[in-house]
């Protein structure tokens, strides 16, 4: 299997979905929906969403019928950056190789696209379930209720809190532990758990998603963490150094590069053996960990 291809394949699907999920970018109040847009149009990888889709495939599920579901999470997840590189926050002016929204659109639009988003993304979630027969009905609340827990001051929020708290601080490893689990973990599993949810996953399966999930989220914040110093900002379509500049607390700030480098390599190795216990095709859940290692974007 070629993963490129599977890439290139589901974030085709996941963007056309998109577009018809949000107003058009001509809705009245247009500034609103030009924001919106902008950011969420600006090309991101669209992790998230693939990610609850191959899950769905690792049950041996068909996956288009979760699409909406998929392009929720790429919601809050947008949303989640817009306000990340805020002046209030990480102060950032690049995103996904273009301006960040408030750069273009002011601070008083971008907390709101922010808020637009994940507002929307809830919609969406709540009219899948309208839309689902009755006997799938109790899944799809499930998943509603998982992805708000993993977005809310218990999960994302939380560790955005303390990453933001922890500026310029000394923390231990407890601390970080805890931050890159909530900012990045928590919609990573949750992601991937609700793609398992909702194909039906047993108990045993919904345990190994989520050990796939957390190794993930680990993996892919280490390397976040890592690409900050040694990525390309080009490649990147993000600045490098904003974790330095912001005294922020990171994997190699802790544990140097070398040590960072294998934590990440030993974390996707745990990630991948969980794959062992699903029924159904996880060559695409095993490569996209794996690609975790190599990515430049
Ligand atoms: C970046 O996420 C923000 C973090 C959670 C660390 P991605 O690297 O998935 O960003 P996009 O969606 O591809 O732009
Ligand atoms: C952001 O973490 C996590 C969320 C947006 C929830 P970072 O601040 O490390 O993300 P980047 O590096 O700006 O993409
Ligand atoms: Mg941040
Ligand atoms: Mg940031
Ligand atoms: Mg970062």
């Amino acid at each position: 299997m070629d993963l490129r291809s599977y890439l290139e394949k589901n974030v085709a699907v996941i963007d056309e979905a998109l577009a018809l999920l949000l107003p058009a970018q001509n809705t009245y109040p247009q500034i609103i929906h030009e924001a919106v847009s902008y950011s969420m149009f600006a090309g991101g990888k669209r992790l998230r969403p693939i990610l609850c889709l191959a899950s769905a495939e690792a049950i041996g599920k068909e996956s288009t019928a979760i699409i909406p579901v998929a392009c929720a999470l790429e919601m809050i997840h947008t949303y989640s950056l817009i306000h990340d590189d805020l002046p209030a926050m990480d102060n950032d002016d690049y995103r996904r190789g273009k301006l960040t929204n408030h750069k273009v659109f002011g601070e008083g639009i971008a907390v709101l696209a922010g808020d637009a988003l994940l507002t929307q993304a809830f919609e969406v979630l709540a009219s899948y379930g309208l839309s689902v027969k009755d006997k799938d009905k109790s899944a799809v609340m499930c998943v509603i209720n998982e992805i708000a827990q993993a977005s809310g001051s218990q999960g994302m929020v939380g560790g955005q809190s303390v990453d933001l708290k922890s500026e310029g601080k000394s923390i231990d490893e407890a601390t970080l532990t805890y931050i890159h689990r909530h900012k990045t973990g928590a919609l990573f599993r949750a992601s991937i758990r609700s793609g398992a949810i909702l194909s039906q996953a047993s108990k045993e399966q919904l345990h190994a998603f989520t050990i796939y999930a957390e190794n993930f989220g680990l993996a892919f914040q280490i390397t976040d963490d890592l690409l900050d110093i040694v990525g390309n900002s080009q490649k990147l379509g993000k600045p490098v150094g904003s974790d330095l500049r912001n005294e922020k607390v990171t994997f190699p700030s802790i544990y140097g590069l070398d040590k960072s480098k294998w934590m990440a390599v030993q974390t996707v190795e745990k990630a991948v053996e969980a794959l062992r216990y699903l029924p159904g095709n996880t060559e695409p859940l095993k490569l996209l960990v794996e690609y975790l290692l190599k990515r430049e974007t």
